[in-house]
C-alpha cells in the first residue's frame, strides 16, 4: 500500500473527498489543483506541470546576423532543431514526473523510474539552459568584454587576453561545453569546463556565457577543426547580453 504522508490541506481534501464527488469539484476549482483522483490508498492529485517555452527561428534571428564570421545559417537552424529536443524532452519528463505514483519502494539506483525520468531530466533541463544562454550571447561584436563582465574577467584573470586563453584552452580541453559561471559566494567568475550537458559546474553560480563545443555545433562549418569554430565564436560573443544576465544574476 502506499504511504502518504498527510499535510493540513491533503487532509482537508481527504474529508472533502468523503463530503462526496460535488464539494471536491468545488475545491478543486477554488484551489486550483486541478485533477483530484481517489484511490483505495487515499487521495491523489495530479498538478499541472509547469512547462518551458519551446524556442523557434525568432529566437536563432540575433545569431543568424553574424553567419559571415563563420558559423553559418546551416549550422544554427540545425541547431535549434537540437535546442528545441532538450525543451521538448524537459517537458516530456516533468508531464512524466507528475504523473509518476511516488513509491520509495520502486526507486532503485541500479534502474527504476524515477532514476530514468530524473537522471535524464538534469541532462535534458541542463542542455535547454546551456542553449538559452548560447544563443542569448552569441550575435554580437566579439572583441574585449566591456561593462562590469570586464572588471569581473580582470579581477579573476588579470586580464582579458588571459581569459581568452583560459576560454580557448578550456574550450579545446572540454567535451561538450565551457560556462562561464559568476560565483555567488565569492563574487567572482570562473570558466568551467562540461563535458555534457549536465557536468561540472558548482552550485550557486549562474551562467552567464556558454561555449557549445559539442560537434554538431560546427563540424558543418570547420570539419573537426574545433580551433577555428573557437576563433569564430569569439568574434560574435554579444557582451551586451553577457552583462545583462550577469546584472540579473547579481541584482547590482
Ligand atoms: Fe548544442
Amino acid at each position: 500500500m502506499d504511504e502518504f504522508i498527510l499535510s493540513r490541506r491533503d487532509a482537508l481534501l481527504a474529508g472533502m473527498a468523503a463530503a462526496g464527488a460535488p464539494a471536491l469539484e468545488k475545491l478543486s476549482a477554488f484551489t486550483g489543483l486541478g485533477d483530484i483522483s481517489l484511490t483505495q490508498q487515499g487521495v491523489r492529485k495530479t498538478m499541472e506541470p509547469k512547462l518551458v517555452y519551446v524556442p523557434t527561428e525568432e529566437d536563432i534571428k540575433k545569431a543568424l546576423k553574424t553567419a559571415s564570421k563563420g558559423i553559418s545559417e546551416d549550422t544554427h537552424k540545425a541547431h535549434l532543431g537540437l535546442w528545441q529536443g532538450y525543451a521538448n524532452k524537459t517537458n516530456e519528463i516533468r508531464k512524466a514526473l507528475a504523473e509518476m505514483e511516488m513509491d520509495p519502494a520502486k526507486g532503485n539506483q541500479i534502474y527504476s523510474q524515477i532514476r530514468a525520468l530524473k537522471v535524464n531530466y538534469a541532462f535534458a533541463y541542463g542542455g535547454y539552459k546551456n542553449h538559452n544562454v548560447y544563443f542569448d550571447t552569441i550575435g554580437g561584436e566579439g572583441g574585449p568584454a566591456t561593462g562590469d563582465i570586464a572588471t569581473l574577467i580582470n579581477e579573476a584573470y588579470g586580464s582579458f587576453d588571459k581569459w581568452v586563453a583560459d576560454w580557448k584552452t578550456s574550450g579545446m580541453g572540454a567535451r561538450g561545453w565551457v560556462y562561464l559561471g559568476y560565483d555567488h559566494d565569492e563574487e567572482r567568475v570562473f570558466s568551467f569546463i562540461g563535458d555534457a550537458q549536465d557536468t561540472y559546474p558548482a552550485w550557486n553560480s549562474t551562467l552567464v556565457l556558454a561555449m557549445d563545443v559539442y560537434e554538431h555545433a560546427y563540424f558543418l562549418d570547420f570539419k573537426t577543426a574545433r580551433a577555428k569554430y573557437i576563433e569564430a565564436y569569439m568574434n560574435c560573443i554579444d557582451w551586451n547580453a553577457v552583462n545583462a544576465r550577469l546584472k540579473k544574476a547579481t541584482g547590482k
